[in-house]
C-alpha cells in the first residue's frame, strides 16, 4: 500500500522527527493567587498544584518555581477589603513590589488588571445601580494599571472586557512614562461557564446577574475576532484567547488578522476538569495536559497561561 500514513508513527523516533508543535518552557505562563489577610495556604478545588497564598507562602512558591525553570507568571492580586466603586492598590502594590524586590529580572510578572476581585459586587465594573458606569470604569481600569507598572509589573493583562480598556490603559502607562510596558490583552473573552474554580479562588464571583452583558456569546463568531482587532487597534502587544479549548479555532484568524501573537488561557474550568478525571482514574494528568497544551500549539498559540506551568519540566517540557 503506497499511502500507508501510519507508517511514519510507528515508532517513536519517527513521530518525534514528524512533530511540527513544539515549544518551551518559556512559553508557558503560571497564574499565582495572592490573597491579602491569609495565614495559610489554601487550596482550591480542581486547580491541583495551586493555592491561594499570602505574600511570604507566595515568594517561596516563585523561587521553587524558577528552580523549576518557571520565567513567566501572571499575578491575581485578592485584596482583603471589599468596597462598592472605590478602589485601594496597596495591597496589590504590596505583593509587586514584593516579588520584584526578590526576584529582580529572574522572572517576568504581568498583573490581571480587573476590578472584580476588589468589588462587594464582583463584577468586573464600577456599577452604578446595576448598570456599568463605563468611563468610571475605564479610568479604574488605567488607574490600576498605572498603579502595578509603578510597583514593578512587567507587564499588564486586562481582563474585564470593557470597551476601550486597551487604550486607556496605554494613555496613562505612557503618560507615566512606562512607554516600555506591555498589555497582554485578554482580547477575546467569553461569558464561559469554565471559569468556576478561579472565581472560587479570585473571591470575584458576580453577586448578582452574570457577565454576558461585557464578556462574548459564545455564539458570535464575528464579536470575537472583533474584540482582538480592537484591542490590536487599541495598541495591546499581545492577544489572547479565553477559554483556551473552547476558541481553538479564533488562535489563527485573529493572527492573521491582527499580526499579533496569540495566547490561549487554559482556564480554571478546563484544567479542573482534567484533574478531575486524573483523579477518578479515568486519564493520566500529565499527558492530558501535555496533549491539550500541544493542541493549543497546533492551533496557533505563541504562549499558554495554564495552572500546569510548574510540572512543565516535569512532563519533559
Ligand atoms: C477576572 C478573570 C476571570 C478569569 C481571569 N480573570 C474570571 C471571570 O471573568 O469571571 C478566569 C480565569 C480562570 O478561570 O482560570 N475578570
Amino acid at each position: 500500500m503506497s499511502n500507508r500514513l501510519m507508517r511514519l508513527r510507528a515508532s517513536r523516533h519517527l513521530r518525534d522527527l514528524c512533530a511540527e508543535t513544539e515549544f518551551t518552557r518559556a512559553q508557558l505562563i503560571q497564574p499565582l493567587f495572592i490573597v491579602e489577610g491569609l495565614e495559610h495556604d489554601e487550596p482550591i478545588t480542581g486547580l491541583r498544584g495551586t493555592a491561594r497564598q499570602n505574600i511570604p507562602s507566595a515568594l517561596r512558591q516563585i523561587e521553587r518555581d524558577l528552580e523549576n525553570g518557571v520565567t513567566q507568571f501572571l499575578l491575581f492580586p485578592v485584596p482583603g477589603e471589599k468596597k462598592l466603586n472605590q478602589f485601594n492598590h496597596h495591597f496589590s502594590q504590596q505583593a509587586i513590589s514584593a516579588i520584584r524586590r526578590q526576584f529582580g529580572d529572574d522572572l517576568c510578572l504581568w498583573v490581571d488588571t480587573c476590578l472584580c476581585s476588589s468589588t462587594t459586587h464582583g463584577h468586573c465594573a464600577v456599577l452604578d445601580d446595576a448598570r456599568i458606569n463605563l468611563d468610571a470604569t475605564l479610568n479604574e481600569l488605567a488607574q490600576a494599571a498605572l498603579a502595578f507598572a509603578e510597583a514593578g509589573a512587567d507587564g499588564i493583562s486586562p481582563s474585564d472586557m470593557m470597551d476601550g480598556r486597551v487604550a486607556r490603559i496605554r494613555t496613562r502607562l505612557d503618560e507615566g512614562g512606562f512607554e516600555l510596558t506591555p498589555v497582554m490583552s485578554y482580547s477575546t473573552k467569553f461569558a464561559s461557564q469554565f471559569y468556576g474554580p478561579f472565581r472560587q479562588a479570585a473571591d470575584s464571583a458576580p453577586q448578582f446577574g452574570d457577565r454576558r452583558h461585557y464578556q462574548i456569546d459564545v455564539r458570535h463568531r464575528t464579536d470575537a475576532l472583533a474584540c482582538s482587532e480592537r484591542c490590536a487597534e487599541e495598541g495591546a502587544d499581545l492577544l489572547m484567547v479565553k477559554p483556551g479549548l473552547t476558541s481553538l479555532d479564533l488562535i489563527r484568524p485573529i493572527h492573521e488578522r491582527t499580526g499579533r501573537a496569540v495566547g490561549a488561557y487554559q482556564v480554571s474550568g478546563e484544567y479542573a476538569g482534567l484533574a478531575l478525571l486524573a483523579e477518578q482514574g479515568l486519564t493520566n494528568f500529565d499527558a492530558a495536559l501535555r496533549e491539550t497544551w500541544h493542541v493549543f500549539k497546533r492551533a496557533g498559540a505563541q504562549y499558554i497561561i495554564t495552572y500546569g506551568a510548574r510540572y512543565a519540566r516535569q512532563l519533559g517540557i
